[in-house]
């Protein structure tokens, strides 16, 4: 058997558990023997923006896990929250009219830091399971109104929601339905803000404003097709993050909450990368500038030390479900889990105590893009960088004038992460667009070490497309 976990010399384990792994593990979004064959990364640890893996080597953790350890790793205030938990009530549920002091705790946070009128939560565990619960609350809901025909829900393409059968079915990432049949009927798609892909798209040389426009007057044209009697709800991501970072024109969301407005359709916002302090604010909504009438969240609620999502309702939906003359015939095992919950209180009390969403508007999220700036303008293949807060993208193109990518079978994103993780960087790549969103902690000598690592990443990279000769200089 392998050592203890706090130990720190893997070196005789690792082979051990790869053969364990390649045996026995089925992983997500992932290709099983080409991974058997390679063999799997063991991460073993984890401290601040830091992770080792089990043969010692360290990693700069770019993307804070999957966009979620907002307060980086190894906090022992949150592991305390969770442990204390565990001794004291490591369960019990909501259903027999019951709870518990930290679920309710919770709830009552997370209405004091939401958007106006958000004062009633529900709970999960993932993210999935969140949008999930709130295509069903939204189905609910036009029920309660009496009006049943309102079903269809729209969403973005490029936008992810998550894997379960509805979630996907949201999601416009066509490459998640093929293999599962789906999407379910009753999901139509809508174009996603990309600016930078518009010129390719067809849209000629509009600046973001324009271009944001012309979509939303799309997504307004595609309203009227289906009927906007038929339309339950609009669902979108402030930012969409696995669908290549795409932050909107600055005009999009207030654009498109005044079409739902217009249109009596149900504005979700799915929060769940955006919330937090990601983008400066506590929730992206804020950044851009809009109000939702239902938002989902995970991730950074308990920056991703147990697993926990929420569904918060806006005036309308809370009003109504707070007052229902029936059961709400839904809720999950564990759904508002002590543990989990004494953990994400733990977590937005250490949010607010050291002002993060302020600290990412003001300082670091500042710093971070212009050092951003500075390091990529004008690189050989950087198309374009984009960033608000500590999310950032750096998209690499064959032709900067006319946006082309490079050939696919180049495997460009995959070429650069693969230099990332041989000089100890964790930056993640969505087809050739390289994306960075560090743990909020990072500090500005922390941020000039990810992007130094960065730059020697994008410079090999280039070198091994003929694009670069030297280093190019930051
Ligand atoms: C915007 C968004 N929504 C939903 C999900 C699904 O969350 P989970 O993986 O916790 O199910 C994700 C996951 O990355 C996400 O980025």
């Amino acid at each position: 058997m392998p050592g203890p976990i706090a130990n720190d010399n893997f070196s005789n384990s690792t082979a051990h558990w790869r053969a364990l792994d390649a045996a026995h593990h089925i992983h997500p979004f992932t290709q099983s023997n080409l991974l058997a064959r390679e063999g799997v990364r063991i991460i073993v640890r984890g401290k601040g923006i830091y992770l080792w893996d089990s043969d010692g080597t360290r990693l700069i953790d770019g993307m804070s896990g999957l966009w979620c350890v907002q307060l980086g790793y190894g906090n022992e205030e949150l592991a305390e929250a969770g442990a204390d938990a565990l001794r004291t009530l490591p369960y019990y549920n909501h259903f027999f009219k019951t709870t518990n002091p930290y679920t309710v705790e919770l709830a009552a946070k997370l209405a004091e830091l939401l958007p106006t009128g958000h004062t009633r939560v529900l709970f999960a565990n993932s993210g999935s399971e969140a949008t999930d619960t709130a295509l069903k609350l939204i189905r609910y809901y036009w029920n309660m109104q009496g009006k049943p025909n309102k079903k269809l829900h729209l969403s973005r393409e490029l936008s992810y929601h998550g894997v379960t059968m509805a979630a996907a079915s949201l999601s416009g990432l066509t490459p998640m339905h093929t293999q599962f049949d789906l999407p379910l009927p009753g999901f139509e798609k809508v174009p996603a803000p990309y600016w930078y892909g518009a010129k390719l798209a067809g849209y000629g040389d509009m600046g973001p404003e324009e271009f944001a426009e012309a979509i939303a007057a799309e997504t307004e044209k595609k309203i009227l097709a289906i009927g906007p009697e038929n339309i339950a709800s609009f669902s979108g991501e402030p930012v969409q993050g696995a669908g290549g970072l795409i932050i909107p024109p600055p005009n999009y969301w207030p654009l498109l909450a005044d079409i739902c407005r217009r249109y009596d359709i149900l504005l979700h916002a799915d929060e769940v990368i955006t919330g937090f302090g990601r983008t400066g604010s506590w929730f992206g909504c804020q950044t851009f500038g809009f109000l939702p009438d239902i938002m989902t969240m995970a991730k950074g609620l308990s920056s991703g030390y147990q697993p926990i999502s929420a569904i918060s309702l806006g005036e309308r939906m809370g009003e109504a479900f707070a007052n229902a003359d029936e059961e709400l015939v839904h809720g999950y095992t564990y759904s508002g889990h002590p543990v989990a919950s004494a953990v994400a209180l733990k977590n937005l009390e250490i949010l607010e105590r050291e002002n993060i969403p302020a600290r990412v508007h003001n300082s670091i999220g500042p710093y971070f893009q212009r050092r951003l700036r500075e390091t990529f303008q004008g690189h050989p293949i950087v198309g374009e960088i984009r960033s608000v807060g500590l999310l950032a993208a750096i998209e690499l193109v064959a032709d900067k004038i006319s946006h082309e990518p490079f050939p696919k079978d180049r495997q460009v994103g995959t070429l650069c992460r693969d230099h990332c993780f041989a000089h100890g960087l964790v930056m993640r790549a969505i087809r050739d667009t390289m994306v960075l969103a560090p743990p909020l902690v990072i500090t500005e000598a922390e941020v000039d070490e990810l992007l130094a690592a960065a730059k020697i990443c994008i410079d090999l990279t280039a070198k091994d497309l003929g694009r670069l000769e030297h280093s190019a200089p930051p």
